[in-house]
């Protein structure tokens, strides 16, 4: 199987999570297309969605499944989203499409986080992949010198705005021994919106796509 049938597979696994008759919080990605295609076969089973991106929000649309703002509800049951880097605590990277800030916030209000993934993405330390920080644009330079301040090597995603209007920066060499304090520290930077560590809120649960099949992993 090549990487987008693991995903496939990581994404198809999921759709047993979805409960009958709820709102399904939606991220974005590669893998999660494949997650909202075969949503698609039982929308008439649930209420519908909350997405997490501008993208996301099209293709469920496209489906006929109705987008829910985050203005109608209080709690989800379930999101399900990709990740670029998932380490053995189920902290994550996320942001490589660039909307790791509505993935946050459509995170927090869910009380359970599917993370659907194929087996590359899991690593023992989070960093290779380099960590997405959404920066306000007239804070890039400042926000970039805190980052070199704290040994990363930052590179602004050329020709790239998130869908709230910021821009990324993608933040090489950093090895983040703890994801937890690491979230913390970029997260006071004045001009950073979101950086892409899921870790002070993980994954619940992981469904690793692998040769072998789809392992669920608590
Ligand atoms: C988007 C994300 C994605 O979940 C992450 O980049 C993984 O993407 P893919 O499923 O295409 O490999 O965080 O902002």
């Amino acid at each position: 199987m090549n990487q987008d049938e693991l995903k496939k597979a990581a994404a198809l696994a999921a759709l047993k999570e979805v409960e009958d008759g709820s709102i399904v919080g939606v991220g974005t990605g590669s893998t999660v297309n494949h997650f909202i295609d075969g949503l698609a076969g039982m929308r008439d089973r649930i209420r519908g969605a909350i997405s997490s991106s501008e993208a996301s929000s099209k293709r469920l649309a496209a489906h006929g499944i109705k987008l829910f703002s985050l203005d109608e509800i209080e709690e989800i049951p379930v999101y399900i989203d990709g990740a670029d880097e998932i380490d053995g605590h189920f902290c994550m990277i996320k942001g490589g499409g660039g909307a790791l800030t509505r993935e946050k916030i459509v995170a927090a209000v869910s009380r359970r986080f599917v993370c659907i993934c194929d087996a590359s993405k899991q690593v023992a330390t989070l960093g290779k992949f380099p960590l997405p920080v959404e920066v306000i644009p007239m804070a890039a330079a400042q926000v970039s010198r805190e980052l070199v301040r704290l040994g990363g090597s930052p590179r602004l995603r050329e020709g790239f705005v998130t869908d709230n209007g910021n821009l990324i920066l993608d933040v090489h060499g950093l090895s983040i021994s703890d994801p937890v304090a690491m979230e913390t520290t970029l997260n006071q930077i004045v001009g950073v919106v979101t950086n892409g560590l899921f870790a002070r809120r993980g994954a619940d649960v992981l469904l690793l796509a692998s040769a072998g099949g789809v392992e669920r992993q608590l």
